[in-house]
């Protein structure tokens, strides 16, 4: 069978969009990326006639600076805009804000931003290629793939091995882009959490639910926890922190007490002693830092395959 060199879509809004072969094309070129920011001299010309504009309507830290590295080692021209501190603030939409960007000359947009769709709106609207870097509870796709890149750094087939998401499933973006990547690559995937933060439609996605946490890391091959999303529940889904962190905190005496060890991972920003303690999170056990280092050499595969496509 031929090999498709080239993404099946201009743009990248979802995990649930991507193929097989897209997911194999970042995967082998994200390997090479690594390799590339690990040299001395970490640039490539590759995107040097593209210009991108991350647009973030979202406070990040992590994908909005691995997404600028990820561009400015590939050589492209960038530009920064934030919400906060834009014309959004008199009441400019949405659309006329990412239009006037891009009479400049901007040939791809990075958002995030609160409205679940919003990429996809953007994408049916205007020309350049969308990267979608988190849209409200919808997809985070360049988090899911950076991810499953880590796992597979573990573990290279990932195919009917236990992967367990723990935490805040009901508002997270991460876990339905994690679902959606690790089925596609034959994963078991585990949900466990509070009742009231696991959504009823999740078993429809082929993915298990377990309350009990310890019989949950008991039949994991590796977990990835989530934070609670307080910033999207306009009510209490769950007591207190405190009792969160009884019932569903991971900690080294947890851990510590399995018949295996597990790997850890979070996708960050981490609320120490909350969904996970400080002495698991710094242990060798989590890959949380290697998560963030993968971001930008995943991020430079995405981007790069996109400019292809383009070219
Ligand atoms: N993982 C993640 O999306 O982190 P930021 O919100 O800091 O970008």
């Amino acid at each position: 069978m031929t090999e498709i060199k080239e993404l099946s879509s201009k743009h990248i809004l979802g995990i649930k969009d991507l193929n097989a072969n897209d997911l194999k094309l970042i995967f082998e070129t994200a390997k090479n990326f690594k390799e590339v920011i690990n040299r001395p001299i970490k640039k490539v010309p590759s995107l040097r006639d593209v210009t991108i504009a991350n647009l973030f309507f979202e406070n990040s830290t992590r994908t909005r600076i691995s997404f600028e590295l990820a561009e400015k080692r590939l050589s492209a021209d960038v530009v920064n805009f934030s919400a906060g501190s834009s014309s959004v603030k008199k009441g400019e939409t949405l659309l006329d804000t990412v239009n006037n960007i891009l009479s400049m000359k901007v040939d791809m947009v990075v958002m995030r931003h609160p409205a679940p769709g919003a990429c996809a709106f953007l994408a049916k609207n205007i020309d350049a290629n969308i990267v979608n870097a988190g849209d409200g509870t919808h997809e985070h796709p360049t988090q899911a793939l950076l991810d499953a890149y880590s796992m597979m750094e573990i573990i290279p087939d990932l195919a009917g091995k236990n992967i367990l998401i723990v935490g805040d499933i009901k508002h997270s973006r991460v876990a339905l882009s994690n679902i959606f990547c690790l089925k596609k690559l034959g994963a078991n995937v585990k949900v466990c959490g509070p009742p009231t933060l696991i959504p009823k439609f999740i078993t429809s996605l082929g993915v298990s639910v377990e309350y009990d946490i310890r019989k949950a890391l008991e039949w994991a091959d590796i977990a990835n926890v989530l934070r609670i999303q307080l910033e999207r529940q306009d009510i209490k889904f769950i007591p207190s922190l405190r009792e969160y962190a009884q019932y569903f905190g991971i900690n080294k005496q947890l851990l510590d007490s399995l018949n295996k060890d597990i790997t850890i991972m979070h996708p960050g920003p981490i609320n120490r002693g909350v969904e996970i303690s400080s002495d698991v999170a710094d242990s060798d056990q989590s890959i949380i830092l290697q998560q963030v280092e993968n971001g930008v050499a995943v991020r430079m595969a995405v981007l790069y395959l996109l400019a292809a496509k383009r070219a």
